[in-house]
């Protein structure tokens, strides 16, 4: 294998520069220790990792790191990504991934007020039409007045059953707050589940938890999966019962950033001071064996990208799912290859067709229009979610549709008088949250070999206990508190850990 070193980088990463991948004498480092870390990926976990390093590892502590952000396309956000309406600049843009977050939310809430940016409600929609609208194929079984009504019309239809899950969910975002405030790192999800008395909520599903907890299953089956519908796109039953709990947190409120999601992850990136390598995609991996001053091996990286540059690190991030990655390792490593849930996402500008929701009036069609699975056809909804967006001045709604599979043109004909605008987009939007029962998930840590006492970070093996952009923000930490652990020791002295905000 050709190696080609950069001299900018070999300088600062305190490399000898060498013509093959063998064992190399290091020169002797003076302190402060200078780290290098190459992250793959530029979204929230990515950019939240070299964040989180460069508040760790101030530039006057005893360690400095060097953090290199590789991105393969020519953005910084990953699935948190807006377009603009219409390709018009002028009208606004709206997400097409990650779209909301919420209160609870606390690393992005506090990204979002430290950094000033300005949050908006999701749509940002003024209208006097109902909100939120449940839809079962014939008729719209809920709709939300917005008058106190609603709350006597629910409790006629569910009984006292919303109360009992909402302190239950409650439990269960305190105890997950837990995971803010721990002074160490987690290696395995097994070990968080462990911590948090998680077990009940992933060893069965959706459907069995909420059984169990006495829940009524009117209310799972309208409410609870439509919220795991509009959220994951699936049902109770194909999702453990942390995802349903995650879902129900968007009805306490939501937040997006004005200018799109996306903006606190540039942030993140630029305070980072990171270099950032967007159009950059790393192609392979490689563990290899160097001799530091006192003659002990070390294992560093050669991280290979596209244009054929190679370039040495001493630790490696991956914040990608591996399963999409494409990244060749030089060693086996040991990891599990979940399997992905495709989410088709189409946006369409025009006018909405009242008649498919049996109503003959657009200002009595809901906002929000979940769809009701068990009256379609083997249980398969068209789609998921159709939602309003936008109302632009000439009167055109922006709708934005979750579906399972991709919306067929005769079918936006139905669901539209007309179309300005149709922007299609499939994701491979987050892992299968399905239930585990011997809890075996994929490590934080991937190895090259299970006897080794280290090998390189996986911030995307937390998107199997739950996937959103706080939880990747908060496996950035993760991921910076693993090599915290791993650097600072008796005889390199760090600053505390602390939040991993710093000076912020
Ligand atoms: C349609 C949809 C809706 C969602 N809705 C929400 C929501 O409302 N709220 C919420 O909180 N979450 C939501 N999510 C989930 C959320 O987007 C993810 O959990 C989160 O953004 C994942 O962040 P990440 O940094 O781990 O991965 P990503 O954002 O996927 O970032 C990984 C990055 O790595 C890059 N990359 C991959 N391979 C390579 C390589 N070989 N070399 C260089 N770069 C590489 C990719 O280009 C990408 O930019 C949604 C996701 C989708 C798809
Ligand atoms: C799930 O875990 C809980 C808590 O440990 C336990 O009581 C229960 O029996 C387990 N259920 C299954 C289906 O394994
Ligand atoms: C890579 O790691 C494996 C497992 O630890 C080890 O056996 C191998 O020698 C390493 N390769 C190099 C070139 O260091
Ligand atoms: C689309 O349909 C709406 C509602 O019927 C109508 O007011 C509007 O003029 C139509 N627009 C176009 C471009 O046909």
């Amino acid at each position: 294998m050709k190696l080609l070193l950069i001299v900018g980088l070999s300088f600062l990463t305190n490399n000898v520069i060498y013509g093959d991948i063998g064992q190399h004498v290091l020169q002797d480092k003076n302190t402060p220790l200078t780290k290098s870390v190459a992250i793959i990926g530029g979204g929230a976990s990515g950019t939240s990792t070299a964040f989180w390093l460069s508040n760790v590892f101030p530039s006057d502590g005893n360690i400095q790191v060097v953090s290199t952000i590789f991105e393969k396309s020519d953005y910084i956000g990953g699935r948190s990504i807006t377009v603009p309406i219409k390709d018009d600049d002028s009208l606004g843009t709206i997400e097409l991934g990650a779209s909301i977050f919420v209160e609870a939310n606390k690393n992005l809430m506090t990204a979002a007020e430290k950094f000033n940016l300005e949050l908006t409600q999701l749509t940002g929609v003024e209208s006097a039409r109902p909100g939120l609208g449940i839809w079962d194929g014939k008729e719209l079984v809920f709709e939300e007045s917005g008058s106190y009504w609603d709350t006597i019309k629910a409790i006629w239809r569910y009984g006292f059953t919303p109360m009992k899950f909402q302190r239950k969910q409650k439990e269960v975002v305190e105890k997950f707050f837990e995971l803010y405030d721990t002074d160490y790192g987690f290696k395995n999800i097994a070990k968080i589940v462990d911590t948090l008395g998680f077990k009940s909520l992933f060893n069965q599903s959706a459907s069995d938890y909420l059984k169990k907890l006495g829940i009524n299953e009117r209310f799972s089956n309208e409410i609870l999966q439509t919220a795991t519908r509009g959220n994951y796109c699936q049902n109770l039953n194909a999702l453990h019962g942390l995802a349903v709990m995650v879902s129900m947190e968007a009805s306490h409120g939501t937040w997006a950033v004005k200018d799109g999601n996306f903006r606190i992850f540039e942030e993140f990136a630029i305070r980072s001071k990171a270099n950032v390598l967007l159009n950059t995609k790393v192609i392979s991996v490689s563990n290899i064996t160097e001799i530091d001053s006192f003659g002990n091996d070390v294992r560093r990286y050669a991280v290979e990208t596209e244009d054929g540059i190679i370039q040495v690190f001493d630790e490696v991030v991956l914040a990608a799912p591996l399963r999409f990655s494409d990244i060749v390792f030089s060693f086996p490593t040991q990891h599990y290859k979940r399997d992905y849930h495709t989410v088709h996402v189409t946006l369409v500008s025009g006018h909405s067709n009242p008649n498919y929701f049996g109503k003959n009036d657009i200002e009595k069609l809901p906002i929000f229009i979940y769809l009701l699975a068990q009256n379609f056809p083997d249980g398969q909804a068209p789609f998921e979610t159709f939602s309003v967006h936008r109302i632009l001045q000439n009167g055109e709604t922006v709708v934005k549709i979750f579906s399972p599979n991709k919306p067929e043109e005769e079918q936006l004909d139905q669901l539209f008088l007309n179309r300005t605008w149709t922007y299609y987009k499939e994701w491979q939007a987050f892992p299968q949250l399905y239930p585990v029962e011997d809890m075996d998930f994929p490590s934080f840590i991937l190895k090259a070999n299970e006897q080794d006492e280290f090998g390189i970070v996986y911030t995307g093996s937390f998107e199997n206990f739950v996937s959103t952009m706080e939880t990747q923000t908060i496996s950035g930490k993760n991921a910076a508190r693993l090599l915290y652990e791993k650097w600072c020791s008796k005889s390199v002295h760090c600053k505390k850990f602390g939040d991993g905000w710093g000076d912020y």
